[in-house]
């Protein structure tokens, strides 16, 4: 069983390409969403804490079982902490051996833009030139990489109410060939906006957008709203134009429908993401309509990018054997383990 650290999956990529990467995890994406039915779903386990929420996040099919543990605390950043940390598991489904344990922080992050950038692809304006970022935290950076490759994006406005949060993100996007305008509010970040991300972490129904600033023809991804009790939009945003959204069993509970009535959803949520993505619905239509992705993460996209990691780590001999499994030669002799000498 392999083992992935942070700086296993780091010299991963700077082997692969960051852009390679992003580019084979949407096409993992792609095909995994596009064979929905074979897969064994469920709406993620929530354990709602003090504070924050743990979750954990099982999907398979009949060659992979994965699973992603993951946190959401947004009060963690005023101890030095993290919002989001979060590991995962890919294992064999016929033995049910575990194959790779691996870290999926920066994976979420990773896996989290490109799913968000594949639905940006199918619901955007393909002239959109202009991204507002609200959240400039942790998930920021991968976000607006992502977004370059499938748009021809000239400038991101941003918007966080901590100021050394946009300082690091004007820090970190310097060179990336972007016109970065810092905003003193939403509203002016999302004034002149073909794109909008959403990503801030708050729990409570935060009205961080509002339905006033809305233009015809935008596109918005909305990322913070995946916990019961936490959104960002104004109400009536929801009922501005298409919503899609992962997985309508998980999202009725965690994303910004979740302040729908059940009635309310079977009419405004137009299509749930494979839907889009198999092409079965069709994404943006016109020029002026209003497209939004109610994104919470579903299992399936850790899936895609656990299956893209264990192959690239076979592929480029990385990640460590740290004796996780017994290693006895007669499966009935466990109890021997306890007696191995040094
Ligand atoms: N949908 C998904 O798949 C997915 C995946 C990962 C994270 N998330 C969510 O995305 C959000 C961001 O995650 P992160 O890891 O970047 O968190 P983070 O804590 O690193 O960053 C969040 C940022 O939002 C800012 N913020 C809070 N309230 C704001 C407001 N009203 N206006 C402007 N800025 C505000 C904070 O100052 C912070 O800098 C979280 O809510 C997280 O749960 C969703």
């Amino acid at each position: 069983m392999k083992i992935i650290t942070v700086a296993d999956l780091a010299k991963l990529i700077a082997k692969h390409g960051f852009d390679k990467f992003m580019q084979d995890l949407m096409n993992y994406i792609k095909q995994d969403f596009s064979r929905w039915g074979e897969f064994d779903k469920s709406p993620r386990h929530a354990v709602h804490v003090e504070g924050g929420v743990i979750e954990l996040m099982p999907v398979a099919d009949k060659k992979y079982y994965t699973f992603k543990y993951v946190n959401g605390h947004p009060q963690n950043p005023f101890s030095g902490r993290q919002t989001v940390v979060a590991t995962g598991q890919i294992s064999d489904v016929v033995t049910g051996y575990p194959l790779m344990f691996s870290e999926m922080t920066t994976l979420t992050a990773l896996r989290t833009s490109a799913a968000t950038v594949i639905m940006t692809d199918l619901l955007a304006r393909k002239n959109s030139k202009t991204i507002a970022l609200i959240g400039t935290g942790a998930q920021s950076e991968f976000q607006i990489l992502g977004h370059k490759l499938v748009r021809d994006i000239k400038e991101v406005r941003y918007y966080d109410t901590d100021l050394q949060a946009m300082l690091k993100f004007n820090k970190n996007m310097q060179d990336k060939g972007l016109d970065l305008v810092a905003c003193r509010s939403a509203k002016e970040a999302v004034d002149t906006a073909d794109i909008i991300i959403v990503c801030t972490a708050c729990k409570g129904h935060v009205d961080v957008i509002l339905d006033e600033w809305i233009k015809p023809g935008v596109h918005i991804n909305g990322l913070g709203g995946d916990c019961p009790g936490k959104t960002e939009f104004e109400l009536p945003i929801l009922f501005r134009g298409k919503i899609v959204v992962e997985y309508i069993l998980q999202s009725s509970i965690e994303g910004e429908i979740q302040r729908l009535s059940p009635e309310e959803i079977k009419k405004n949520v137009y299509a749930e993401y494979w839907e889009i993505i198999s092409g079965k619905k069709t994404g943006r239509e016109n020029d002026d309509e209003v497209t939004i992705y109610d994104s919470v993460g579903f299992a399936l996209e850790d899936y895609s990018a656990l299956r893209l990691v264990y192959d690239l780590a076979n592929k480029y001999n990385l990640g460590q054997d740290l004796g996780l499994i017994p290693p006895i030669s007669d499966p009935k002799n466990l109890i021997s383990v306890l007696h191995k000498k040094e």
